[in-house]
């Protein structure tokens, strides 16, 4: 039966062909389809990952280095070899394929695809540390400035349901007497994230800007919006206090959750068996810094 299947589908009839075969490799519109959602009242875009890619330098038809189709990053057949072919069969005793597309559609979502599947959970958290880089560099007096470069994300960092991903950096800064003088986002013994942790979300609002909580379907107004575009960063300055001894050590790292602990406290009520994601570092820099002085 399986071999008989793969002769059909290798004998590429035209009718299959027509009907079945849209080329869904290089037309990222047929993504678009469902990774754009507009609220039906306001007609605000919820996720607008498709446009994102659109006006972003991946989008670049013309120039074969640069260009990467949504297909490119999420359904190629290697994560570790994103931009470069992988050779393969798309069906047992099929034709040697110069570059094999498969259908993992690996994105995000760690946790959930990972209770079914560890090797698709581990695929997600290689594609997460594709997405972004870390530098440091003394600011004025007394603050230093954590940039977070989009790196690898064909969109914006993070995309899609941004309102309910937690990004956010983990940030330690350590005196030279051995003093801690800042600790910003870190996560309690209960798992919820310090409220004042520099993280990168959008905040839908209402109409009126009044917070939609879980209601998505009502957004009208942008309320917030720390994502970070593709090809683009944003800085996170901390003040240090000014007894602060130089030099100083930082320690930050770009943290990754699927969804914040409160969702699983609300889940947990009804599904106890529900894990809480274990968070993701996505990328870690550690820096000495003289005071005031400019680095990297
Ligand atoms: C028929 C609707 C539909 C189409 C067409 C579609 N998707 Fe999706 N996709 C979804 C839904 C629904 C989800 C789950 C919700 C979410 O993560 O946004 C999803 C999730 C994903 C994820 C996230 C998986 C994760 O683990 O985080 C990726 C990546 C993705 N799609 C890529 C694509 C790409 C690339 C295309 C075009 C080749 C595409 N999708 C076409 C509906 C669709
Ligand atoms: C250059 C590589 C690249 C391209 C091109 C790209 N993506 Fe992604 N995508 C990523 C990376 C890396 C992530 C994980 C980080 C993030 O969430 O932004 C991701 C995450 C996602 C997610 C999961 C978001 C979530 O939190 O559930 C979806 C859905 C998605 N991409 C859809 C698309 C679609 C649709 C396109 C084309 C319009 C596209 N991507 C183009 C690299 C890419």
């Amino acid at each position: 039966m399986r071999s008989f299947a793969g002769r059909l589908i290798r004998s590429h009839p035209e009718e299959h062909a027509a009907s079945l075969m849209h080329n869904i490799k290089d037309n990222p519109k047929l993504c678009a389809a469902c990774h754009e959602e507009f609220a039906p009242g306001t007609g605000a875009y919820i996720t607008d990952t498709y446009m994102e890619w659109a006006d972003s330098s991946f989008n670049a038809p013309g120039d074969p280095a640069k260009n990467r189709t949504c297909a490119d990053c999420h359904l190629h057949a290697r994560v570790d070899a994103i931009g470069k072919p992988v050779p393969g069969r798309s069906t047992d005793g099929g034709p040697l394929e110069p570059n094999v597309v498969t259908h993992q559609f690996v994105g995000a979502q760690y946790h959930l695809v990972g209770l079914r599947d560890p090797h698709a959970a581990e695929e997600t958290v290689a594609l997460l540390r594709t997405s972004a880089k870390l530098s440091i560099r003394a600011d004025g007096k007394d603050k230093v400035t954590v940039r977070v470069r989009n790196v690898g994300a064909g969109h914006r960092l993070p995309t899609g349901v941004s309102d309910f991903r937690q990004l956010w950096l983990d940030v330690t800064v350590t005196d030279a007497t051995g003093k801690t003088v800042l600790s910003s986002g870190t996560l309690d013994p209960k798992g919820h994230l310090d409220p004042h942790a520099r993280i990168f979300h959008k905040v839908l609002g209402d109409k009126d800007a009044h917070a939609v909580g879980l209601e998505f379907w009502r957004f009208g107004k942008m309320n917030e919006d720390t994502r970070i575009p593709a090809d683009g960063y944003r800085d996170e300055t901390y003040a240090l206090p000014a007894d602060t001894v130089y030099p100083v050590k930082i320690d930050a790292r770009l943290m990754f959750r699927t969804f914040p602990q409160w969702i699983t406290d609300l889940v947990q009520k009804r599904y106890p068996k529900l894990t809480s994601p274990k968070p993701v570092e996505m990328t870690a820099l550690t820096q000495t810094l003289p005071a005031s002085t400019e680095a990297n």
